[in-house]
């Protein structure tokens, strides 16, 4: 087989240079889209249900959301009053739910089977695993009829120190989709890698069950897989991390949430967030030349 010439020397940097986000919006369209009740949407939006998602699921309208973001019970032998890394387990509310060990891969077949019909054409679903419970959430995706696009590794830092082995400090996402030909994807980066080194971030003094996941990793979800405007569906919200994020990033939510200990403290963070505060055009998150000149010889040429 003969090989293609490139028409142009590839030279590191130069397309990062020349980089644009396939989709983006201004402050303003963001909020549009946010509060266009015109368009076809056929859930009660920004809604909190506390009560088991895999019963709830299944009263949710087919084809209803364009992004899931799920990070389910560990099913390990997990207090929830565990004060992990300093933390005052007398701020860690009561009711965390697990799921027995032996139960665990019937529950995750459950929830898992119930994703594709409610997911629109183009929807994804991010999928969070701990290594512990990776074998028994694969299979439940394989059955399910999703297409996993991506095994996603998120690198945080202080992990449980211990003594006889390594220190877990990552975390499994597992980027599905319903349809491979189809998935929205706005690629914001030019060079978006598959491990994401995100810290966990502490709020000393405040009540919280301890599995809350950091804005940043779920915000980043969001950003890749949905457009203002859409609706965000998480059945495990716990802190209400998921719900946060969407409002301040001009998307709706919908969630379920078994704990009903944890409403006091989704609706307060709720209050404390405005619509889009953390929503800035993706163009302007891109680096300036100075910074690919920092990295790039060829952009430094350039300027
Ligand atoms: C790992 S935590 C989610 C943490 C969340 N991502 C956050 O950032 O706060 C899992 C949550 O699922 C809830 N849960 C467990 N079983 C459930 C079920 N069947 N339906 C709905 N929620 C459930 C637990 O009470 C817990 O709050």
């Amino acid at each position: 087989m003969v090989k293609k010439k490139r028409k142009t020397p590839y030279v590191p940097g130069i397309a990062a240079m020349k980089f644009k986000p396939n989709h983006d919006w201004t402050m303003m369209e963001a909020k549009a889209l946010f509060l266009d009740m015109n368009s076809n949407r056929n859930i009660p939006l920004d809604t909190i249900k506390y009560e088991d998602c895999i019963i709830g699921m299944r009263s949710l309208s087919e084809r209803s959301v364009d992004l899931v973001v799920a990070d389910p019970p560990f099913g390990i032998d997990f207090s929830d009053k565990e004060s992990l890394y300093n933390r005052n387990s007398n701020l860690i509310l009561d009711g965390y739910e697990e799921v027995s060990r032996i139960k665990y891969s019937d529950f995750t077949s459950l929830w898992i089977h119930e994703l594709p019909r409610i997911m629109k054409n183009t929807a994804s679903a991010y999928i969070f695993s701990g290594w512990t419970n990776l074998k028994e959430i694969l299979e439940a995706i394989g059955q399910s009829g999703l297409f996993i696009i991506n095994h996603i590794i998120w690198k945080y830092q202080f992990g449980v120190f211990t003594k006889r082995k390594f220190v877990t400090s990552h975390y499994h996402i597992l980027f599905c989709v319903k349809n491979p030909k189809k998935y929205f994807f706005n690629k914001i980066e030019h060079y978006p890698e598959d491990v994401w080194i995100i810290p966990r971030r502490y709020r000393p003094g405040q009540s919280k069950n301890n599995t809350r996941l950091p804005d940043e990793v779920v915000s980043r979800c969001i950003h890749f897989s949905s457009r203002p405007g859409d609706v965000v569906f998480d059945p495990f919200l716990g802190n209400g991390t998921t719900a946060v994020c969407a409002i301040a990033n001009f998307r709706h939510y919908f969630g379920f949430e078994i704990n009903k200990n944890m409403k006091e403290i989704i609706e307060k963070s709720l209050s404390e967030t405005d619509l889009g505060r953390d929503y800035i055009p993706y163009t302007e998150l891109l680096p300036s030349l100075e910074e690919l000149a920092e990295k790039y010889p060829a952009v430094k040429k350039r300027l």
